[in-house]
């Protein structure tokens, strides 16, 4: 059984990795969407929120399942037996993070995989940074974000 996972940190999820999740379950058996749960940073959305908003956005997908880590992203992917991570490229600007996360994954845990998915064009510009300062100042993200997420910025911002 081929075990993928998809790492972020979801805050909140869009649109553009609903589509990476959407494309990503298909090239493995089970997909787990790993959210990172980093006591470092202050994020907009706790993890209980993400994990509803990630699991409602992905409820008509058999095969993928939503869960937080904290640690090392490799130690995750090997306690849960699977051997690809999956990312997701939107533009060059993405590029040198990747690679650097990839390499330093490779050089921790040389029996995972890192696929790169490349955005689809309608998604390049789209970011959960981009997703906050739109909803901050009352802008309209119903294009950008799944509904539940849409309604989770609106009431955040409200
Ligand atoms: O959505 P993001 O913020 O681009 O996701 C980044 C993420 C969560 C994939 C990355 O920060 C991560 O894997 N963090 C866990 C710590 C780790 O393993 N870092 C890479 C090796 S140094």
């Amino acid at each position: 059984m081929r075990i993928g996972v998809y790492p972020g940190s979801f805050d909140p999820v869009t649109n553009g990795h609903v589509d990476i999740i959407r494309r990503g379950a298909k090239l493995v058996d089970k997909l787990i969407v790993g959210i990172l749960n980093n006591s470092q940073k202050t994020p907009l959305f706790s993890i209980e929120e993400k994990i509803t908003m990630l699991k409602d956005a992905t409820c008509d997908l058999e095969n993928v399942e939503v869960e937080c880590f904290s640690g090392l992203l490799v130690d995750f992917v090997n306690k849960k037996n699977a051997d690809m991570i999956i990312r997701g490229l939107r533009a060059i600007s993405d590029y040198d993070y990747e690679i650097q996360l990839a390499q330093s994954n490779y050089s921790i845990a040389s029996n995972i995989e890192t696929v790169l998915l490349i955005s689809r064009n309608e998604y390049s510009f789209l970011s959960s940074s981009i997703v906050k300062e739109v909803a901050r100042y009352n802008g309209n993200v119903h294009n950008m974000v799944p509904p539940l997420t849409e309604q989770f910025l609106i009431n955040k911002f409200s």
